[in-house]
């Protein structure tokens, strides 16, 4: 399988970078706000919480562990395990999810990195006059993922790993400063009783479909991307601590952004519930007022850009290491061909804010799942349903068919820790996640 030609990732430190760069993006600090604010505040949080550490962290470790054996990718890895079609599908579901996720979430970064020029050559012109423009939402988005491809294009080791070391620092210090900042605002602390004080009344079943699709989503779970990225690890490294400290800091820092957003929000008489939109009008108000607020603003949106692109880096990595491996492809011609690909089912999600009124108010799905536009429709059915259905396939394909004990072994090399939590790990690979996961799809379709 030319496992002699796979790059590896060049220390432990490395890993935990690129990993935690991969989890670290837009979900943390554009989806998690807006979502939580959609849901109704601190109940909601403390759900994604609880998410996050009981079924999100034994996921990790799984994928990880499955990527680190194998050494393949998503569709290779399953079908090195059992070779039946249903876990082959399995793999596929992943390749398919990661180009549903990166057709818009390429197209949120592209904002993102539109908001840099916007903050520098001041308030021109408003976000709605921003989104509903075609020539910059398909045009940033093109730009985005041009970046995206020349990065993966080198292979993972060069690069990602160096810009990660400098920058996610960056932004976690910006980040600390703007918390600050907000939570001096006058009225700021109707925000930090929105965002910590629960009302647990508010949690529908789709609230803690969103909560849970958002803590897998967050950490980069459910498409086979640990998967790809744990096969480049070495076997010296430990699975159990990495995964830890890759959702320790994930949280945080999703965490921290809602330190900033809903105090800022509350403070300036914006509306917690409105969606997609919310980060960005948000914050570029609150960098008018403050003094150099073009600059940091600036500031903000590079870092928030970078982050973003060590994410989407990761989405392209999962199909292109598939082609790759399964179907002896270069890595150059595919990157091309996978970005053209992605490009393309990402221009309705572009168009989707009021440039076209067709994709605006698609409506497909019912309203008590997501919003009309076709960018939410997409959100919802990869970066909340299908991760959600593949983390399903995945604890059951580790638990069952591979074998908690087969994988519990794998993790356990370069974590001797791991021998002592073993049970825990293995009861909740083989039982809690897939049973929670069925309980909520059955209760948000309305079968139980
Ligand atoms: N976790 C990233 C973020 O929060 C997005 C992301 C990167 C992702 N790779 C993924 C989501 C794989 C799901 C699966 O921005």
């Amino acid at each position: 399988m030319g496992n002699e030609e796979r790059g590896q990732w060049s220390s432990k430190i490395g890993f935990i970078l690129a990993g935690a760069g991969a989890a670290v993006g837009l979900g943390n600090i554009w989806r998690f706000p807006y979502i939580t604010g959609e849901n109704g505040g601190a109940a909601f949080v403390i759900i994604y919480l609880l998410f996050v550490v009981f079924l999100g962290v034994p996921c990790m470790i799984a994928e990880l562990a499955l990527g680190r054996r194998t050494k393949l990718n998503a569709v290779g890895a399953f079908k090195q395990i059992r070779n039946k079609p249903l876990w082959i599908f399995a793999g596929f579901f992943g390749i398919i999810t990661s180009l549903g996720i990166l057709s818009f979430y390429g197209v949120i970064a592209g904002w993102t990195f539109g908001y840099i020029f916007k903050m520098l050559l001041g308030e021109g012109f408003g976000y709605q006059a921003f989104v509903t423009n075609p020539i910059f939402e398909i045009g940033l988005y093109a730009i985005f993922l041009i970046f995206t491809a020349a990065i993966v294009y080198g292979g993972v080791e060069k690069g990602i790993e160096k810009w990660a070391k400098i920058l996610m620092p960056m932004l976690f210090v910006l980040m600390l400063g703007l918390i600050i900042y907000a939570n001096t605002l006058e009225g700021s602390y109707k925000g930090i009783e929105f965002y910590l004080s629960p009302d647990f009344s508010k949690l529908t079943p789709k609230a803690i479909l969103s909560a849970v699709g958002q803590a897998f989503f967050s950490l980069s779970l459910g498409m086979g991307m640990m998967i790809t990225y744990g096969s480049y690890l070495s076997k010296k490294e430990n699975i159990l601590t990495s995964s830890l400290s890759i959702a320790l800091l994930d949280t945080v820092i999703a965490i921290m952004a809602g330190f900033i957003i809903f105090p800022a929000l509350f403070a300036m008489g914006e509306n917690p519930a409105a969606g997609p939109s919310l980060v960005f009008v948000v914050l570029p108000k609150l960098f008018l007022n403050m003094p150099a607020g073009s600059f940091i603003g600036a500031l903000f949106f590079v870092l928030l850009s970078i982050a973003a692109l060590t994410s989407t880096i990761s989405m392209l990595e999962v199909p292109v290491s598939y082609f790759v491996d399964e179907k002896k492809f270069s890595r150059k011609k595919i990157v091309w061909a996978v970005t053209l690909f992605t490009f393309i089912i990402g221009i309705p999600s572009a168009l989707s804010q009021g440039a076209v009124d067709y994709f605006t108010y698609f409506g497909l799905l019912p309203s008590e799942l997501s919003a009309p536009d076709f960018l939410s429709h997409m959100s919802f059915a990869f970066g909340d349903f299908a991760i959600v259905i593949g983390s399903l396939l995945l604890s059951i394909f580790v638990g069952w068919v591979w074998g908690a004990k087969n994988a519990s072994a794998e993790v356990a090399e370069g974590s001797q820790f791991f021998s002592r939590i073993k049970g825990l790990w293995q009861f909740s690979i083989k039982f809690i996640t897939p049973i929670v996961i069925i309980i909520i799809l059955l209760s948000v379709f309305k079968i139980i």
